[in-house]
């Protein structure tokens, strides 16, 4: 009984929702139980402490602490096959890596792919093990965590080491995926998912990509990689990736990693792990097969968010969003807010984690 009352979350539209975790166990639903006065719940709370101290393995408490410790080690040993295996759909996962402050946007990218009913194939790659929990509580079995977690408070602020080296460890990740024998789509979670992108990775290509570079190209453009750009290398998005469990796309992901640990992460050059992607790509493009998906059904933000006569005249074309161009949490929050693209505000019953 008390477990299932403390995990609803009744404050949804408390200001603290966009740090969801801090009031996670500690919301108590006052309102959904006339008899819990404030005081009648601190007596209760303090004899089931009592309860908890000196009977720990009868009482209530005891019954809950072994729920929530079962649970743990359960999740704990969780691997990526099993989890893989749980969640794909015709062979097919879609995977994105977050810490826990990105929860909200992992929330709301969430929301938008359960619109397009794909949200049973999502799995979560946890990157500490509060998100582990957190997702599996709600959502059993849609995350997993690959050893060793990330001290999260590091791993969000995008340029630093941490982000490089929260980063760095995608490719292993999609690896390890196709070593399994699935297709993988990769998503960073401040993207939106408008439509069902699947129609659209058309033939059998190995690896599919989208560009980020914000310059408008005609609706019938190439869907080669494009010609290197000024740094002597394309700008295609690490953000968005499907690959199928080909060599070629393997070949990609290899490179990808030896390229991150020949160019490491420094002070002076404060990169992220998109260029060694692109490195990757110029390197391979001879041996695999490599497909750029339409700019209008995948734009940049860049573009998308910053260019409204294109807006226009794409409009009803636009697939998955993504909300780039622009840093910290708060104006992303912003930027989707105006956009109508914050679904968290509205839409929280829709997301397979509940009100989070
Ligand atoms: C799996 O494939 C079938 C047949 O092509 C299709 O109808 C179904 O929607 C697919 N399921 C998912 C989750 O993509
Ligand atoms: C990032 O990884 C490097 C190399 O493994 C390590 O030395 C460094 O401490 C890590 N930094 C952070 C902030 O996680
Ligand atoms: C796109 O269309 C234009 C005009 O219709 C044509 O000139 C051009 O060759 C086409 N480009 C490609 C890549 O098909
Ligand atoms: C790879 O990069 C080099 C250097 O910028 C460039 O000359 C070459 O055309 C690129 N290759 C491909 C396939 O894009
Ligand atoms: C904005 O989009 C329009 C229409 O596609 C295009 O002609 C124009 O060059 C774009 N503006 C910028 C600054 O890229």
């Amino acid at each position: 009984m008390m477990p299932s009352i403390l995990h609803q979350r009744p404050l949804h539209n408390a200001p603290s929702d966009h740090y969801p975790l801090s009031s996670r166990y500690f919301s108590i639903p006052m309102r959904q139980n006339s008899i819990f006065s404030r005081t009648g719940l601190m007596v209760m709370l303090a004899l089931m402490l009592i309860f908890g101290v000196f009977f720990p393995s009868t009482g209530i408490m005891g019954g809950m602490f072994s729920v929530r410790k079962d649970s743990v080690t359960k999740w704990r040993q969780y691997s990526l096959a099993q989890a893989v295996s749980y969640v794909a759909k015709n062979g097919t996962v879609i995977v994105c890596a977050v810490s826990e402050s990105y929860l909200p946007f992992l929330k709301n990218w969430l929301i938008s792919i359960a619109r397009q009913k794909h949200e049973h194939q999502v799995l979560v790659i946890a990157e500490d093990y509060t998100t582990l929990y957190t997702v599996n509580d709600k959502w059993p079995g849609h995350a997993v965590l690959i050893p060793p977690a990330l001290e999260s408070q590091v791993a969000h602020k995008f340029g630093s080491q941490g982000f490089f080296n929260f980063t760095a460890r995608r490719p292993r990740h999609l690896l390890q995926i196709l070593e399994l024998g699935y297709n993988v789509m990769y998503n960073d979670v401040d993207m939106v998912w408008l439509g069902d992108p699947f129609p659209y990775l058309l033939g059998n290509h190995d690896v599919y990509f989208t560009d980020d570079m914000a310059i408008v190209k005609p609706p019938n453009h190439s869907h080669d990689l494009p010609p290197p750009g000024k740094k002597g290398r394309t700008y295609i998005c690490s953000c968005m990736i499907f690959m199928r469990p080909t060599n070629g796309a393997k070949l990609v992901l290899k490179k990808w990693i030896e390229e991150l640990q020949a160019q490491p992460w420094s002070k002076t050059k404060k990169t992220n792990d998109q260029p060694a992607f692109n490195w990757a790509l110029n390197k391979t493009a001879g041996q695999v097969d490599l497909y750029l998906l339409p700019q209008a059904a995948f734009p940049t933000g860049g573009l998308y968010f910053k260019n409204n006569t294109w807006m226009k005249e794409t409009e009803g074309k636009h697939v998955i969003v993504h909300n780039n161009y622009i840093t910290g949490f708060e104006k992303k929050i912003k930027r989707f807010r105006d956009y109508g693209l914050w679904l968290v505000d509205g839409h929280a019953h829709e997301s397979p984690l509940g009100k989070l």
